[in-house]
């Protein structure tokens, strides 16, 4: 994509971020009373990672975190989406808050501010302390709770400077991908479990949402969901059937209850599981909400699979489209569609993109640079998608690009780069890549241009 984006209708003050979490960045992790988190034991399960990697060191952001604010800075960038990490603050998961863990937070708050970046936290990026999997996990409402009591102690202790507020990060793939695919930590393949933990997610989120409100008065708060186009693979009955399901699965289970309308009766059918529903629960997951955070990557195709675990859904592999190193499916059509989705069916009032990006096998060239065409051709077209969007109406008032460094992706360990700063995980160097390059030529044109195109 060669053409100038025109971003005249992102609103002056947009937030320009890029977008991190913990456990993918942080290393250090017995460190200053730091417990082991779920993805601190998965990770160390022979065989659940590529090349058993785990983030014992990560990028050492524990220790490089001025440095990664100098990055920032030097990618103009105006906001930055973190999470925190739940062991660290409350090692014991509940009880005795960890003054040092809380200390990390206090300090990478401050010198953010100073930077002139606003920070947006998100509580919980699937780093669940060990000790609370070890008593039942998300499938047990204690869970629920103990997450409102940890957020309510972060919330007190960095309220008065944060204000931007998100409960969980993913929540379906917490429940499908760690409870029902078993992809992820905990890495559980149990459609009880997964429903059960679905649930309490959403719990939850409306507990630490009202936790938040006390804690901090002023703060604004919403919740990251990761959401997908769905398209039937064939005009079959079935696959439009199961695109439905689909689209229940992944988008609706998580959409409909915070916004009042309940979990989707025909989903509930589908999973047979009976919901651990007390009085005024549905209440306490409809908690107000100030913004929604989009994070999207690649649209759904699937067809029917009947002899499949619920939902009874298969993605089908399209060939011939163009994708990213994670052999996703490249659709920037995907990101607008699902940003005027929101505001149309779920009328939202104030949108986010918390996470969009696109992994590469980079190389290094012999000069230390690195280009990367790809990502940059990625990131405009999801921009320019975006900008579309708020153009038909979208409230849409910023884009964190994920992510600000290559990291720990996951089950795919260090092997997936999604950075626009490369990371050497050798020496820890770091290296502006050039779609870091073109994404601050972006946010600068957007700020002193005002609304003319970038
Ligand atoms: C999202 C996660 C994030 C990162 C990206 C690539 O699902 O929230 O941590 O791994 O995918």
């Amino acid at each position: 994509m060669s053409e100038p984006i025109d971003l005249a209708a992102l609103p002056h003050d947009f937030l320009w971020g890029t977008a991190t979490s913990a456990y993918q960045i942080e290393g250090a992790v017995a460190e200053d009373g730091r417990s082991p988190s779920i993805w601190d034991t998965f990770s160390h399960t022979p065989g659940r990672i590529d090349n058993d990697d785990h983030g014992d060191v990560a990028c050492d952001h524990y220790h490089r975190w001025p440095e990664d604010i100098g990055l920032m800075r030097r990618l103009g960038v105006n906001a930055y989406r973190l999470s925190v990490a739940w062991p660290r603050v409350m090692p014991e998961g509940n009880g005795p808050v960890n003054a040092k863990g809380l200390a990390f937070y206090d300090r990478l708050t401050d010198a953010l501010l100073d930077a002139g970046i606003t920070p947006s936290v998100t509580l919980y990026h699937w780093d669940l302390p060990q000790v609370l999997q070890d008593r039942g996990g998300w499938p047990e409402r204690e869970t629920a709770e103990r997450f409102a009591a940890y957020a309510s102690v972060v919330a007190e202790r960095l309220g008065d400077r944060v204000k931007h507020w998100a409960t969980l990060n993913e929540p379906s793939c917490s429940a499908w991908i760690g409870h029902l695919e078993g992809r992820m930590a905990p890495g559980l393949t149990d459609l009880t479990a997964a429903v059960r933990a679905s649930y309490h997610l959403l719990l939850g989120h409306g507990l630490a949402t009202q936790a938040i409100r006390v804690a901090a008065p002023g703060a604004r708060i919403g919740i990251v969901n990761n959401l997908s186009t769905v398209h039937p693979a064939t005009d079959r009955p079935e696959d439009v059937a199961a695109a439905r399901r689909h689209d229940g699965h992944v988008n609706r289970w998580w959409l409909d209850p915070v916004h009042g309308r309940g979990f989707p009766a025909d989903m509930v059918e589908t999973y047979g599981v009976e919901l651990p529903e007390k009085p005024g629960d549905l209440d306490t997951i409809a908690a107000p909400l100030d913004w929604l955070g989009l994070n999207y990557y690649f649209p759904a195709y699937v067809t029917d699979d009947p002899e499949g675990p619920a939902p009874h859904v298969r993605s089908v592999r399209r060939e011939d489209v163009p994708r990213t190193g994670m052999d996703w499916e490249i659709d920037a059509g995907g990101i607008e569609a699902l940003l005027l989705r929101l505001t149309d069916e779920y009328a939202a009032r104030k949108i986010y993109v918390t996470e969009n990006g696109s992994a590469y096998p980079d190389l290094v060239t012999p000069d230390g640079t690195i280009d990367d065409p790809e990502r940059q051709d990625y990131l405009e077209r999801h921009l320019a998608a975006c900008a579309s969007a708020a153009r038909k109406g979208a409230p849409l008032a910023g884009y964190f690009a994920w992510s600000l460094l290559d990291n720990f992706e996951w089950a795919y360990g260090y092997t997936k780069r999604f950075g626009l700063v490369h990371v050497d995980y050798g020496t820890q160097a770091r290296t502006i890549k050039g779609s870091g390059h073109r994404y601050a030529d972006i946010v600068r044109r957007h700020r002193n241009q005002g609304r003319r195109a970038a």
